[in-house]
Formats: structure tokens, C-alpha cells, sequence
């Protein structure tokens, strides 16, 4: 009943999506066939795989994909060599006609990139003549090796600002520009893509990297017939990049433009961290590859369980909350200051902490031999924290803000008794 209240559509450049769970743009984008099982599922709109307008045909290797797991974990990352769409503009045009006719109340984003100024123009209207409601500008393909095309725009300003401007001459939908993380600082790339007239931007696309290398072979995977590659990794391994810089493109204020995140999204704490910090829509791929299109319904239970919780009714309301405390380290109140605090009924006496504050924190503890349990040395704790990062019982260690004016024993100097040999002269 309550859940009712609650309604998660969202305003995006004057666009409404009935919730901000979008696909993108990549393989589960690929077809109609495929974007209507999703939008069946749940999702409220897709940026498809990105068209191409024939002229250069795409083949994509094979095998294209990686996994990257992690000990027991799997697929915490992907690594991908593919490229743009293979298949035929004309067909990826029929698709949109029919998604359109079909499901109307959903968003079509066409993903486009061209190779030349006039190809922006013609798959930029193309796309809007044939039923997109918005248009995403990959600026950010890793794979493409060709000057002048995917992140190698992503990385000339001058580019940016020519094919925004002249997509944007072309078309009157609303122009979204997909960013590549593959530079340090993603707000000039934007600020550029602002200027040629971009109404949104678009982040992150993969994370340049090599995820494993055979041991038999010495080559980077996928292994491509003996070739291996530097290449896109996406999934939860990138999603605090992803989440820098959207926080990033939030606050400048120069720039001012609605965000869609994306990197590493598959619960509704992944997809709610980025709305938190400026994103009003959220695009995912690795996390449908990994568990299906379903996973949208623990994106809208999950949003709307919060939301409802919270007594908050709207996603706006929502959008950039986490912003105003996030500042630059020198902002931090140094007089404040904590240790760690043990809970040591729970305790198990596995003795993980003693090893771990031993060998990587402020030896801050000793161990009774006879009851099994750990000891705090209140004085020499860091409040690191680590500790509590390695302790099997959840919750058992916390932080404790100590008073003000309490002071911490300073690390022991081990050679005190060498002074006379120290050989040292103080900087000028
Ligand atoms: C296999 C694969 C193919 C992709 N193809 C495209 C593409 O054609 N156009 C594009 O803009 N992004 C493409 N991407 C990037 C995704 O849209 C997305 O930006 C990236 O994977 C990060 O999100 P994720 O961690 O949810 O996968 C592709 C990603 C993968 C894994
Ligand atoms: S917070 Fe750090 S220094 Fe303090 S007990 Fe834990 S590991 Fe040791
Ligand atoms: S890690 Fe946790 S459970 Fe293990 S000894 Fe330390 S406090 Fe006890």
C-alpha cells in the first residue's frame, strides 16, 4: 500500500523516465529484441549499443571478453575488447521504430559515433528522424585505434566541443556526452562538450587496464588468437572511479549539467551512492551480464524501500545529498580524534586484529593468553580502524570519539640511544 506513494520517476533534460535505471550502452543494449525483454523486466530506457553508419565495417574479435575474479569472487571486474555495434544502421533504425511503437513510455537514447564531422550529423539525425529520445556522443570507446574516434575524442577538447556542436546543430533531442575515465581530470573534457552545446553528460566508460595475464601463454586476456591487449575493464572493480568522478563533474559548478552514472552498478546501494553524489540517471551493463536483466527489480524494491523509510517521496530530493560534505582533505577537523572500541563479549578470540594491528597499525594491542581476547592499549590505537576490517564478528569493533585534548602516545623511536651517530642537519 505504502509503496504507492513512493514514485521514482525522474526528470532528465526534460525527459521523463519512469524510474533512473537505464541500460548501456554495450551488448545487453544490442538489439530490440533484447531491450524489450528488459524493458518488460523493469528498466525505464536504454542507450543502445552505439551505431555506426556503415562506412568502416566493425568485426569484432573473438573471444572479446574476460573475466576478472577475485579469490572466490567472481566477475568483480570484466574486460572487454569490443567495439561499437556490427550490425547495419538500417537495422538498429528499424529496432528503435519498433521499440517505440511498442513501448512507448520508455527512453531511447541512441549511442552514436562517427568518424568524421558529417557522420556525427547523419547518425546524430538519423537517429531523432527514427524515434531516439536522446542522443549519447561516445567519446570514450577504449577499443577504437583510429585518430579521431572513441576516447582518443575523449581525450582532444577541440573535438568534443566540434562534434557536440555539430550534433547539436543537427538535432533538436537532447544531447547527452559519454566521458572516457581514461584522464585525470574529466570536468575539462566536459566543460568543452558544454560548450558545443551538450545537455547532460555521461560517465564513466571502461577503465583502461589489463585485468590477468596467462601464466602459459604470457599474454594479456581475452587472448585473441595469440594477441592480448590493453583494454576496457568495467564492473564493481571501476565503481569508485566511476563515483569520483561523477562527484567530481557534480561539483563544478561551472559546469552545472545534469549526470548519468555509471561503473560497477548492480543493487540499489550501488545505483543510490551515485545519485547521492550527482547522478539523476544510472546506466548498467556488467551487472546484467553478470545476473540478468532482473536485477531491476531489486534496483526499484530496493530504491523504494529507502526511499519510503526515509519518508522521502521523490528521486530529486535525492540527487547530490552526499555533496555539501564532501571537501577537499585540508577541510578536515584535525582536533577531533578517536580509537577503536571493543565489544569483547562477542568476541570470538580468533586474534586476527592482534595481527593485523601488530603488523600494520599502532601496536596498539597485547593478547591475554589465558582468556583469548585482545587488550587495547588506549593510547597507541590510530583508529585506523583495520582492525574491524579484518574481524570476523560484524559490529564488534567501532569508533569512539575520545575527548578533546587527549592525546595519543607517540610512535617509540627505536635507535634513541644513537643520537651521536645520526647524521642530520635541520632544513632550511
Ligand atoms: C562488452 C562491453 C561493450 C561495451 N560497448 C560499449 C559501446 O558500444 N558504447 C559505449 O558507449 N559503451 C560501451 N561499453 C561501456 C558500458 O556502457 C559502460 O559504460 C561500462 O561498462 C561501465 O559500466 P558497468 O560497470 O555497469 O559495465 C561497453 C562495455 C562492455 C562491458
Ligand atoms: S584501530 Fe588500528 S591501531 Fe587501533 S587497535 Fe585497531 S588496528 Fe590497532
Ligand atoms: S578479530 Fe575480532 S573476534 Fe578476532 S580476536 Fe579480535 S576482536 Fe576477537
Amino acid at each position: 500500500m505504502a509503496r504507492k506513494k513512493i514514485d521514482l520517476a525522474v526528470d532528465f533534460c526534460g525527459v521523463k523516465f519512469e524510474n533512473p535505471f537505464l541500460l548501456s550502452s554495450s551488448p545487453v543494449s544490442n538489439s530490440a529484441e533484447m531491450v524489450a525483454k528488459a524493458f518488460e523486466a523493469g528498466w525505464s530506457g536504454v542507450a543502445f549499443k552505439t551505431l555506426n553508419s556503415d562506412r568502416v565495417p566493425i568485426v569484432h574479435p573473438s573471444p572479446r571478453m574476460n573475466p576478472y575474479n577475485y579469490g572466490s569472487k567472481r566477475l568483480v571486474g570484466l574486460q572487454n575488447v569490443e567495439q561499437i555495434s556490427d550490425r547495419p544502421l538500417k537495422d538498429n533504425l528499424l529496432d528503435f521504430l519498433y521499440l517505440k511503437k511498442n513501448y512507448p513510455s520508455k527512453v531511447i537514447i541512441s549511442s552514436i559515433m562517427g568518424f568524421s564531422n558529417e557522420e556525427w550529423a547523419y547518425l546524430a539525425k538519423a537517429s531523432e528522424d527514427n524515434g531516439a529520445d536522446m542522443l549519447e556522443l561516445n567519446f570514450s570507446c577504449p577499443h577504437m585505434t583510429v585518430e579521431g574516434s572513441g576516447h582518443k575524442v575523449g581525450q582532444a577538447n577541440h573535438l568534443i566541443e566540434k562534434f557536440t556542436a555539430t550534433v547539436k546543430r543537427a538535432v533538436s533531442i537532447p544531447v547527452l556526452a559519454k566521458m572516457t575515465p581514461n584522464i585525470t581530470d574529466m570536468t575539462e573534457p566536459a566543460l568543452f562538450a558544454k560548450q558545443g552545446g551538450a545537455d547532460a553528460i555521461a560517465a564513466i566508460n571502461t577503465v583502461r587496464g589489463i585485468s590477468q595475464i596467462g601464466l602459459d601463454d604470457w599474454t594479456a586476456r581475452p587472448n585473441v588468437a595469440g594477441i592480448g591487449a590493453i583494454s576496457g575493464t568495467s564492473g564493481p572493480t571501476v565503481k569508485p572511479i566511476g563515483l569520483r568522478f561523477i562527484a567530481d563533474l557534480a561539483k563544478c559548478e561551472k559546469l552545472g549539467l545534469p549526470l548519468s552514472g555509471q561503473g560497477g552498478i548492480e543493487t540499489w546501494i550501488d545505483a543510490l551512492e551515485y545519485i547521492l553524489l550527482g547522478s539523476t540517471t544510472v546506466q548498467v551493463t556488467t551487472g546484467i551480464i553478470h545476473y540478468g536483466y532482473r536485477i531491476v527489480e531489486d534496483l526499484i524494491e530496493g530504491l523504494s524501500d529507502y526511499m519510503l523509510e526515509r519518508n522521502i517521496l521523490r528521486v530529486a530530493d535525492l540527487v547530490g545529498k552526499a555533496l555539501p560534505t564532501l571537501q577537499e582533505t585540508d577541510k578536515f577537523n584535525l582536533e577531533s580524534q578517536g580509537i577503536a572500541s571493543y565489544d569483547l563479549d562477542r568476541c570470538v578470540g580468533c586474534g586476527q586484529c592482534l595481527i593485523v594491528c601488530n603488523d600494520s597499525a599502532g601496536q596498539a594491542l597485547e593478547w591475554d593468553a589465558q582468556t583469548r581476547r585482545p587488550k587495547l592499549i588506549e593510547d597507541k590505537c590510530l583508529s585506523c580502524m583495520v582492525c574491524s576490517f579484518v574481524c570476523p564478528v560484524s559490529g564488534l569493533i567501532t569508533y569512539k570519539k575520545q575527548p578533546s585534548g587527549w592525546q595519543r602516545r607517540e610512535t617509540a623511536v627505536m635507535g634513541e640511544g644513537l643520537g651521536s651517530e645520526l647524521k642530520l642537519e635541520a632544513f632550511k
